[in-house]
């Protein structure tokens, strides 16, 4: 494997060998939290008098030099190649003690977790800017009254925007379980070494802090053995990874012939190399597909976890590039939907088709009990029977008579009523029906309009925490410069 590590327990190298095992093309994007990490041990080095201030000099310029992974064959990891261009670049005797009271074990999971609390600040950054995308959406829609479903069959009208504020909430746990998440991922292992730490009299707290984390992970067996925080991420991504692909198979379904209530941008929609007539939804098909990838790269790391014996074992290698596949994932599928959501329009008149004009039925069983005290369960009975005869001969809604509906409820409840016709026709227009439903969450325009106001207060504070996360990284990156460069030139 790498040269620095033959010659000692290990004799012979076979480049095969080394090329299987290797992490090296998935390394890149640890290629800088690691010479990072260096840095920041070398200082603390210096600061305990462990190494010589002329060495740690040395040894920071040499990591200062080194601007990007440039792999070559025979690598092992990323770790390995910042260790040989440091001895490259001082010698065997300065580069031979950068690796002084630190392993790869408590590097790598360092180096995860420097990238993840990036990685997981943009995604939960793209997701508020989502969110934002279906409130600026809901804000045009707030009349647009639409089918609700259940069962994929019309149930009660609602509205548009009543719909989309559902999704900025459904996203918006998903945000606050990724926040959550945040202070697991951010501890620093560090120090803990191979498994067991070190008798040099290092400083972990000192190179948590220079390195922004909010702490440390103390054990150092399971400073090295635990990528909870990894799975922790994962299942979260997942279970937002769930909730897009059901917002995405609404748009997939309405937007069908069948369905008719919306209408695809055509820069997200695709046609048929044969059939001329075809707009397929591309675009959602492939966001739904990558959520489902999502779901089993959890699963994969998942299952790579289980009865894994603890403390470091190659295997977890194997899963950090799941990580950042899902979280690329994640992340694509979530930018392109908040640029598609304002592109949406709606077509088709619904409420005149037949089924869909039944959809108000439940407010005029409510109407029979409230103003003609007729039992619930008797109205919505009579209500029911009248639909179904209705139903049999092709009549639509307009064709419930206060007479039909008369002799419906004298069958059900034995009671003998004068309906007014003002009273059903009221009853069945779905655009009243939405306004009657004002009580808290429900589907009318001035609750809607009051739910708007409170998702945007809500996504300020998730946008001042992205801010204050990417504050507090890049601050530490800049305080660790800076005390690199005081170190190399004491
Ligand atoms: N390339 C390894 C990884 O990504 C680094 C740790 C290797 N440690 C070891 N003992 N072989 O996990």
């Amino acid at each position: 494997l790498s040269d620095l590590l033959r010659g000692g327990r290990l004799a012979a190298t076979r480049k095969d060998v080394t090329a299987f095992t290797s992490s090296i093309a998935h390394d890149g994007v640890l290629f800088r939290p690691v010479v990072k990490i260096n840095q920041a041990h070398v200082v603390m080095l210096m600061e305990q008098e462990i190494i010589a201030q002329e060495e740690g000099r040395r040894l920071l310029q040499a990591l200062q030099g080194i601007r990007r992974l440039a792999a070559r064959p025979g690598l092992e990891d990323v770790h390995m190649y910042v260790e040989e261009e440091v001895v490259k670049a001082t010698n065997d005797r300065v580069g031979g003690n950068l690796h002084i009271a630190k392993s790869r074990n408590d590097q790598v999971s360092t180096a995860i977790r420097m990238k993840l609390r990036r990685d997981l600040t943009r995604l939960v950054a793209t997701i508020t800017t989502l969110q934002d995308a279906l409130l600026d959406t809901a804000g045009h829609h707030l009349n647009t009254v639409f089918p609700g479903y259940t069962h994929l069959r019309p149930a009660q009208p609602i509205t548009l925007a009543h719909y989309l504020v559902a999704c900025v909430d459904v996203l918006e746990r998903d945000v606050q379980r990724m926040k959550e998440a945040y202070p697991r991922v951010n501890q620093c292992p560090m120090g803990a070494c191979a498994l067991a730490t070190t008798s040099f009299p290092i400083s972990r707290e000192r190179v948590a802090e220079l390195l922004g984390f909010d702490g440390l992970l103390e054990n150092s067996v399971d400073a090295v053995g635990s990528r909870d925080f990894l799975l922790e991420v994962l299942a979260a991504v997942t279970i937002f990874a769930t909730d897009v692909s059901r917002m995405v198979a609404d748009l997939i379904v309405w937007s069908s012939l069948e369905f008719g209530l919306l209408e695809l941008p055509d820069a997200f929609s695709a046609t048929s190399s044969i059939m001329p007539q075809k707009k397929n939804p591309d675009v959602l098909e492939v966001v739904r597909a990558r959520m489902s990838r999502i779901q089993g790269r959890f699963a994969s790391v998942a299952t790579s976890l289980t009865s894994l014996p603890s403390t470091y074992n190659m295997d977890l290698q194997e899963i950090t590039p799941t990580l950042w596949a899902a979280l690329h994932e994640a992340e694509a599928s979530t930018k392109i939907l908040a640029e598609l959501y304002p592109e949406l329009r709606v077509s088709g008149r619904p409420f005149e088709k037949a089924g869909y004009a039944f959809t108000t039925a439940t407010e005029l069983a409510n109407i029979l009990t409230r103003k003609y005290g007729v039992p619930f369960r008797a109205a919505h009975k009579a209500v029911g029977a009248v639909i179904k005869a209705l139903v049999e001969h092709d009549g639509t809604s307009r064709d419930i008579s206060t007479g039909l509906l008369e002799a419906a409820v004298k069958e059900n409840a034995d009671l003998a009523l004068q309906i007014q016709q003002q009273d059903i026709e009221d009853a069945l227009n779905p655009t009243r029906f939405v306004d009657a439903h004002h009580v808290r969450g429900g589907p009318a325009p001035r609750e809607v309009t009051r739910m708007l106001k409170t998702r945007r207060r809500r996504l300020r504070s998730s946008r001042q925490w992205v801010d204050r996360k990417s504050a507090d990284q890049s601050d530490a990156e800049e305080r660790l410069d800076r005390e690199s460069t005081a170190h190399e030139a004491v």
